[in-house]
């Protein structure tokens, strides 16, 4: 039984732009922002508190805070640490992600700590979080398969999981951050995940590194999933992650869903046209499906 409805949220604007090298200017990323909230997203990440050092690109996250938040958007930005959730508590965004892999090597790649050191640092934040009134959302990167340590036991992934339950995260977003995840893979580990945490918002995130993306969502969407990560473009990949191409492309996700009468309540053709404001700044072309046949006709 497939869901009527499915909810898309849009990481372009965080997950999209952080691997590109050259600096895509703020007035961009905030039309960009703009145009997806227009095309009919209503949940999106839009940057991330992270160290400017460590991704430069992200450098004008309170920038871009203070100017795109609104009321009909659930925005959500990522923070890593306490000096991210500082930064975060400067603006008058209402929903953080936090991020931990579930892999150690690609952990401390990525933020610089062990899996267990970033819980030990973020379990009392998020309980914090939470007091305070916070939308707060658990990515969980290299839930499948890590660039480093090779295939992760899904047993894993769900105890990581779990502790992020406990913690008490509204959502957890679960990763296939390499794209390396195979049909079978997602909907086993979706079930296991939608069976434990029923009370959870369980959301799929799917790189596209060997075009295996929308067969994982669709294996996701069997196991009772009905929350995707998706990225206008197909843009993404993770600066710590070899191998992390880009993310499942919303428009060919939207697509897909459309044709099989789940309704995502976003607009295509606005949605190219949103693509197209950014496309001419980036140093990778765009090679949606979607995308692509809308260009040459
Ligand atoms: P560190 O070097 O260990 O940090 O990096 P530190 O605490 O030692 O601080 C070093 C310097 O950074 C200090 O400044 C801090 O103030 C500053 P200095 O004294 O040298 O001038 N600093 C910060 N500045 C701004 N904001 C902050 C912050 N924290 C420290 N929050 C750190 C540790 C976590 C900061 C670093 O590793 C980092 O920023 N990592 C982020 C990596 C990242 O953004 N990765 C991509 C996002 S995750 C992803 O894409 C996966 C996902 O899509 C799911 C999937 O696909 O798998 C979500
Ligand atoms: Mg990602």
């Amino acid at each position: 039984q497939l869901p009527e409805k499915v909810t898309i949220i849009e990481v372009g604007p965080r997950d999209g732009l952080q691997n590109e090298k050259a600096f895509v200017p703020t007035d961009i990323k905030k039309d960009f922002i703009k145009g997806l909230k227009n095309a009919g997203l209503t949940e999106m990440e839009l940057t991330s508190f992270v160290s400017p050092k460590w991704v430069p690109q992200m450098g004008d996250a309170a920038e871009i805070v203070t100017d795109c938040l609104d009321d009909q958007t659930r925005n959500i930005v990522l923070a890593p640490n306490r000096k991210g959730i500082d930064r975060v508590y400067m603006t008058d965004c209402k929903a953080v992600a936090v991020f931990v892999g579930v892999s150690n090597t690609f952990n401390q790649k990525n933020i610089n700590k062990s899996t267990q050191e970033s819980m030990a640092e973020l379990t009392p934040i998020i309980s914090e979080l939470k007091e305070k009134g916070y939308f707060v959302r658990a990515c969980i990167s290299t839930a499948f398969y890590c660039p480093y340590e090779g295939k992760i036991d899904p047993e894993d992934t769900l105890s990581l999981c779990r502790q992020f339950v406990e913690a008490g995260v509204d959502e957890l977003s679960v990763a296939d951050t390499i794209g390396m995840a195979a049909p079978h893979e997602s909907f086993h580990l979706f079930s296991g995940l939608r069976n434990e945490f029923p009370d959870t918002l369980l959301t799929a995130h799917f790189h596209d590194t060997r075009k295996m993306a929308l067969a994982n969502i669709l294996a996701a969407l069997q196991a009772g999933i009905d929350r995707f990560d998706t990225s206008a473009g197909g843009l993404g990949g993770c600066p710590f992650a070899p191998g992390a191409s880009g993310n499942a492309a919303t428009e060919d996700v939207v697509y897909m869903l459309e044709r099989m009468g789940i309704e995502t309540n976003v607009d295509l053709e606005k949605l190219v046209e949103v693509i197209s404001i950014v496309a001419p700044h980036l140093s990778r072309s765009i090679d949606s499906m979607y995308y692509s046949l809308q260009q040459q006709t």
